[in-house]
């Protein structure tokens, strides 16, 4: 069986963040105590992926990669990718066939934040359904801004749409998206919506017609916040920094995962420690390991 692989997506405009973002990438704005990508690719390693590629426009990707490196650092390996158009989510698995080779998938947007107990397993159970897909639906007060899961009376997933005017549901599908190989294939089929771009809704759908894809249900024990507008934004900064502040643990730390689960030795994290100790983020880990 073929491991699964990550991508993470953080291209696009964030033209709702103008005009923070025309100079820098909304993924790499700070998210309170660090940068807004380490969030998603920390739900990815959580889920256990450690090749990843990460999707960012051509003109952004030396700061991604000035920031992030090889991977190698946290034990993972990063692909990267570029997208030269915001031409939609599903692109994605276009662009990223060549390094999935016919593996199944983890997909995060770039700008998309997790919390919550017992988010491992979550994932894992995810990762075990190998064939077909599993997206997560999270209840929110505004699901007209999402793809919105439309339930039938027995509880059975009809529809994904996207951006409806009128919700069928609270229900929004989160950016988390687990898919098997055939991804890129479905994605290559898809035609340009009206606003021209490749639908990541009209992706599922192709799994939901056959009956392959599961829509998880994150209950209200989790956290899914998005950062596309300056409230979200500050709203998702302050969170982390009231959780962090009261547990003392950090949300979203690469070192501690790759670390914690075995993936670099003592020696590697040391030089990380080194690097960062200037800043409350390097006196966290110095703290935690001593
Ligand atoms: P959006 O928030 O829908 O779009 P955006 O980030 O360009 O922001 P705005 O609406 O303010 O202009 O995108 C969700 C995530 O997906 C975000 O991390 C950017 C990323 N994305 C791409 O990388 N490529 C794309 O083609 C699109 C549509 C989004």
């Amino acid at each position: 069986m073929t491991q699964r692989k990550g991508i993470i997506l953080a291209g696009g405009t964030g033209s709702r963040l103008w005009p923070i973002t025309m100079g820098v990438s909304k993924q790499l704005l700070p998210l309170y105590d660090k940068p807004m990508i380490y969030y998603p690719l920390t739900v990815l390693m959580l889920a256990d992926l450690r090749d990843i590629a990460i999707i960012t426009t051509p003109e952004d990707q030396d700061q991604f990669r000035r920031l992030l490196g090889d991977g190698s650092q946290w034990g993972l390996r990063f692909t990267w990718i570029e997208q030269p158009r915001p031409e939609g989510l599903a692109q994605a698995y276009i662009l990223a066939e060549r390094f999935l080779d016919g593996a199944p998938s983890a997909m995060a947007l770039g700008d998309n934040v997790f919390f919550g107990h017992g988010l491992p397993e979550l994932l894992a159970a995810a990762d075990a359904r190998v064939t077909g897909g599993t997206v997560f639906g999270y209840r929110v007060a505004d699901p007209e801004r999402y793809g919105v899961v439309d339930f039938d009376a027995a509880g059975q997933v009809r529809a994904i749409v996207e951006k409806p005017a009128v919700p069928p549901s609270n229900h929004a599908v989160t950016g988390l998206y687990f898919l098997d190989g055939t991804a890129p294939a479905r994605a290559a089929r898809l035609r340009p919506s009206a606003r021209g771009e490749l639908e990541i809704a009209t992706l599922l759908d192709s799994y939901l017609q056959e009956g392959s894809l599961q829509v998880q249900t994150m209950g209200r024990g989790y956290a899914w916040l998005d950062t596309g507008t300056h409230e979200s934004l500050l709203d998702a900064g302050n969170f982390v920094r009231t959780l962090q502040a009261r547990q003392g643990l950090q949300i979203g730390c690469p070192e501690e995962i790759a670390f914690s689960r075995g993936w670099i030795d003592r020696a590697a994290l040391e030089r990380q420690i080194a690097r960062l100790e200037k800043s409350a983020y390097g006196r966290y880990l110095r703290a935690l390991y001593g």
